[in-house]
C-alpha cells in the first residue's frame, strides 16, 4: 500500500518516514510544504531520496496559503477564545486538502502525519482528509508506536542511520514549534508552567516593545472587497502582504501573544504567539468595516465571529457549516473599499485615519455638532427615546422599578 506523509524534513517526521516503511512495509510518498515558514524546503528532497522515496512532493503554497485560507478567515475578524488569530489552525485544511489531492493522484490510501494523540492538528489533519475523501486511512504514529521519548526517538533515528544533524540538535529550541506567513507558535518546555514568563531569546519575530524605535512607523493599507492590496499605495500579493507587514510590526514589537488557551481535545494549553502582520490587518480591516458597514451587519458579524473561530481551530473547515457562514461574511465585504492609515509604536497598532471613496456610510452632514442646516431634526429624538421608555415606565408604575 501507499501512504502520503506530511514531512518537513525535521527529525521527528524523519522517524516516521523511517517507521511506516519497517512497520507498515508501506511505499512512502513524502509532500513538504512551504507556507512562509522560513526555512528551506528544498533540503527534505534528498533526506526522503535518502531513506528511498521515490515520489516527492515539494509545493511553494505560500500565496495560496494566504489568498484562499488567511484572508478569507480574516473577512471575519476571526479570533479564538478573544486573542488567538489561528496562525496553525488555518493552516492545516490546505495540507490536508494536498495530502487528499497527492494521494488521488498516486494512487495511495493512506496519509500519515507527524501530530501527538494530545492535540489540535490530528483533529484539523484527519477531519479535513475524512471530509474531501471519506474512504482515506490515517496512520498517526504518535498515537500508535513506543517512541514516547525525545531519547527513544534519538535512539531509533541512530539505530536506523537517519541523518541526526547533531549541531542542530545540540541547540535546539526547547519548544514545539509551528510558522508560517500567520504566525510562528511556541509551546511546552518551559511555557508548561504558566505563571513563568517567556524568556526573551525564545521570541524569533519581534523586538520586544522597550527595544523598539523611539518614532512610531506609519503606513497605509488599501482594501477591495475586505482584503488587503495595496501596501503605502503599492499593489502587493497577499503573500508579500503578510510578509511585508511581519516585517514592519516585528520591527516595531507588535504581535506577541501569551496565552492560556481550551484545545479541542478538552485539556488547557499555554501557548505563545508572534503575529505581526495579522495583528496589524486585524486593526485596519475594523476600522474600515467601522465606516463602511451596516451597523447591524457589524453587529450580528460580531456574534457569529467566536462561533467561526472555534470551526476553524476544531478543524471543520471543510464542514457545511463553515462553509455557510464563509458565504455569509463574504457577502457582506462587497462594501468594504478604501484605506486605513497605522502608526506602530512600541506594541501598539494605533489607528490614525480611515477612508472610503465608494462605501463610506458615515455622513458628515449629519454627525457634525455644528449646524447641520435641518439634516437631523433633533426633535425626531424625543418620540425615539420616549417609545423606547415605554416599557420600562409601565413596569415602574406597576411597583417595579428598580430602585
Ligand atoms: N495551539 C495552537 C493551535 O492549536 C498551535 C499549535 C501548534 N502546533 C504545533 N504542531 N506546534 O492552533
Ligand atoms: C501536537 O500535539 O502535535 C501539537 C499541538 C496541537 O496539535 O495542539
Amino acid at each position: 500500500s501507499r501512504v502520503v506523509l506530511a514531512y518537513s524534513g525535521g527529525l521527528d517526521t524523519s522517524v516516521i518516514l523511517k517507521w511506516l516503511q519497517e512497520t507498515y512495509g508501506c511505499e512512502v510518498i513524502t509532500f513538504t510544504a512551504d507556507l512562509g515558514q522560513g526555512e528551506e524546503v528544498e533540503p527534505a528532497r534528498a533526506k526522503a531520496e535518502a531513506m528511498g522515496v521515490k515520489e516527492i512532493y515539494i509545493e511553494d503554497l505560500r500565496e495560496e496559503f494566504v489568498r484562499d485560507y488567511v484572508f478569507p478567515m480574516f473577512r471575519a475578524n476571526t479570533l479564538y477564545e478573544g486573542e488567538y488569530l489561528l496562525g496553525t489552525s488555518i493552516a492545516r485544511p490546505l495540507i490536508a486538502r494536498r495530502m487528499v489531492e497527492i494521494a488521488n493522484e498516486t494512487g495511495a490510501d493512506a496519509i500519515a502525519h507527524g501530530a501527538t494523540g494530545k492535540g489540535n492538528d490530528q483533529v484539523r489533519f484527519e477531519l479535513g482528509a475524512y471530509a474531501l475523501k471519506p474512504g482515506i486511512q490515517v496512520i498517526a504514529p504518535w498515537r500508535e508506536w513506543d517512541l514516547t521519548s525525545r531519547e527513544r526517538l534519538m535512539a531509533y533515528a541512530e539505530q536506523h542511520a537517519i541523518p541526526v544533524d547533531f549541531a542542530k540538535q545540540g541547540k535546539k529550541s526547547p519548544y514545539s514549534m509551528d510558522a508560517n506567513l500567520l504566525h510562528i507558535s511556541y509551546e511546552g518546555g518551559p511555557l508548561e508552567d504558566p505563571w513563568t514568563e517567556a524568556e526573551e531569546d525564545m521570541w524569533r519575530w519581534t523586538v520586544s516593545p522597550e527595544n523598539a524605535p523611539d518614532v512610531s512607523t506609519s503606513l497605509e493599507i488599501g482594501f477591495e472587497r475586505g482584503d488587503p492590496v495595496t501596501l503605502n499605495g503599492m499593489p502587493v500579493t497577499p503573500a508579500q502582504m503578510l510578509a511585508e507587514l511581519n516585517r514592519i510590526g516585528g520591527e516595531n514589537g507588535v504581535g506577541r501573544l501569551d496565552l492560556v488557551e481550551n484545545r479541542y481535545v478538552g485539556m488547557k494549553s499555554r501557548g505563545c504567539y508572534e503575529t505581526p502582520g495579522g495583528t496589524i490587518l486585524l486593526k485596519a480591516r475594523r476600522a474600515l468595516e467601522s465606516l463602511t458597514l451596516d451597523r447591524e451587519v457589524a453587529h450580528l458579524k460580531d456574534e457569529l465571529m467566536p462561533r467561526y473561530a472555534s470551526l476553524i481551530y476544531n478543524g471543520y473547515w471543510w464542514s457545511p457549516e463553515r462553509r455557510m457562514l464563509q458565504a455569509a461574511i463574504d457577502q457582506t465585504q462587497a462594501v468594504v473599499n478604501g484605506s486605513v492609515r497605522l502608526r506602530l509604536y512600541k506594541g501598539n497598532v494605533i489607528v490614525a485615519g480611515r477612508r472610503s471613496q465608494s462605501d463610506s456610510l458615515f455622513d458628515d452632514a449629519i454627525a457634525t455638532f455644528e449646524d447641520d442646516a435641518g439634516a437631523f431634526d433633533q426633535k425626531d429624538a424625543a418620540g425615539f427615546i420616549k417609545l423606547n421608555a415605554l416599557r420600562l415606565r409601565i413596569a415602574a408604575g406597576r411597583n417595579r422599578s428598580p430602585l
